[in-house]
């Protein structure tokens, strides 16, 4: 497709399949969903980026859950893939948000598109717009999904719009069940819609080969959806009790005098892991801060955790009440070393590890389970990870903790030994605070 409302823009996209009926279809509420890279994400920028260039005064809002995912993938294919033209002629303008304005393209035809996290709504959620877009849409929850409809009020002339694109989750998802109910029109996106992956004739590109290895690479509940596409249940999931829309919160300001704990898992090829607990005074652990990635040095993120908590060399917070680490020596010893602080050895035994975070995953008759997880937690996003689509954080391990299966198809009784870093650390945490040292029994005689 070629379009040229400008004069000096020629925007050169070639939509199929999905990407292209998303194009063209004007119903209020869409869902675009497929496994990775079919380009869905491209497309719904693409739609906004013509949108904005023919319909001068166009008001639009792209969002994503939280702002740190939006700037370090979307803004990203947005810039480079969708208008690096446009801004290059200066048609489009990044205009980094002030106090009071959120950060916006803007469009010399005065169209804007808005950009923010969910996170962070302050800014935007008192707009209008003509068209929303929202990316990786099973990351939010329906009420703010909701919220963003009631938002769709602009009043440039062209059609009211909120599109949403997103990998398959458990089909139970809110977002499936309203696309099923007929609520949202489903676009079902394919790799053979992506000619950056797929020739016309069906055979694989250089660059779709290297993809769709990474995916044949995955395993269980993640290799149905993000290859296969499906809307898949996982089978045997440990935590089954874990609920996003109960156990992962709003940051809230967390009172100072709260008991701190680190858990540490370490790792170097498969991420390192450090979570930065608070304890309130009923005993209820909250994961605030995070580090999860790969491919870093014990050392270097040592360093990473004191910018964090002692900027400038001068702690700025209490230090934790302990480090409860992995049990690699070497590593222990040079976390040690750079942070001057002391560790402890985890309590590592698993099955009793993984009741006592199931049973603290309960909902209480208070109506609160005892462990939570606070949106937004990761400190920094670990871009090959999410290019791999591993997890990339601990929430992101929750749905693949799966029993092992024997090869009769049996579940054993010990976990999958995969994508487990972050709830590793978060059993260490939970072992150190509920599993009380056992008596020790001699036998005399
Ligand atoms: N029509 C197209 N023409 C050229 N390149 C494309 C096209 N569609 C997608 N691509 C390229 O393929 C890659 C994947 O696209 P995109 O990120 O939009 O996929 P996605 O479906 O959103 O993936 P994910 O499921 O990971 O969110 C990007 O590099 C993108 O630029
Ligand atoms: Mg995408």
């Amino acid at each position: 497709m070629t379009a040229a409302p400008e004069a000096d823009v020629v925007v050169r996209y070639e939509p199929r399949g999905a990407a292209k009926q998303l194009l063209e279809c004007q119903s209020a509420e869409i869902l675009i969903a497929g496994p990775a890279g079919t380009g869905k994400s491209l497309a719904m920028l693409f739609k906004l980026h013509l949108s904005c260039l023919a319909v001068p005064g166009l008001r639009a809002l792209l969002v994503r859950q939280t702002h740190a995912s939006l700037t370090g993938t979307t803004l990203v294919t947005f810039e480079r893939s969708v208008a690096a033209q446009a801004m290059a002629a200066g048609t489009v303008r990044w205009f980094g948000g002030s106090a009071r304005q959120p950060a916006a393209y803007r469009y010399a035809n005065g169209s804007a598109i808005l950009v923010g996290g969910l996170d962070r709504p302050e800014k935007f959620l008192s707009s209008e717009f003509d068209r929303i877009a929202i990316d990786e849409g099973t990351e939010v929850t329906e009420t703010a999904f909701e919220t963003l409809i009631s938002r769709l009020r602009g009043t440039a002339p062209t059609y009211k719009q909120i599109v949403a694109a997103c990998n398959p989750a458990q089909p139970s998802h809110w977002i499936k069940v309203r696309a099923d109910r007929g609520a949202m029109t489903l676009l079902h996106s394919r790799h053979r819609d992506n000619p950056a992956y797929v020739r016309a004739d069906g055979t694989l590109t250089e660059a779709g080969a290297d993809y769709l290895a990474k995916l044949d690479a995955l395993t269980g509940v993640r290799r149905l959806r993000l290859r296969d596409g499906i809307w898949a249940a996982a089978e045997g999931v440990i935590f089954e009790g874990f609920d996003p829309d109960v156990h992962v919160i709003a940051p809230f300001p967390v009172p100072p005098n709260w008991g701190r704990w680190w858990s540490i898992d370490f790792g170097f090829t498969n991420p390192f892991c450090w979570q930065d607990w608070r304890e309130d005074p009923d005993g209820r652990l909250y994961l605030v801060r995070e580090i999860y990635r790969t491919k870093r040095l014990v050392e270097d993120h040592a360093k990473h955790i004191l910018s964090i908590v002692a900027p400038g060399g001068k702690w700025s917070e209490p230090r934790p009440r302990a480090v409860i680490c992995d049990h690699d020596a070497e590593d222990r010893a040079t976390l040690e070393r750079h942070l001057g602080l002391p560790t402890m050895a985890a309590k590592k035994t698993v099955s009793d590890g993984i009741q006592a975070v199931q049973s603290r995953l309960k909902v209480q008759p208070d109506g609160k389970p005892r462990l939570f997880v606070v949106r937004g937690a990761l400190v920094e996003r670990d871009a090959e990870l999410d290019e791999a689509k591993r997890p990339t954080c601990t929430e992101e391990e929750f749905p693949g903790y799966v029993w092992a299966v024997k090869p009769g198809g049996a579940l054993k009784e010990e976990p999958l030994k995969q994508d487990d870093h972050g709830i590793d650390s978060l059993r260490y945490v939970v072992a150190q605070r509920d599993l009380a040292p056992r008596p020790r029994i001699r036998i005399l005689g």
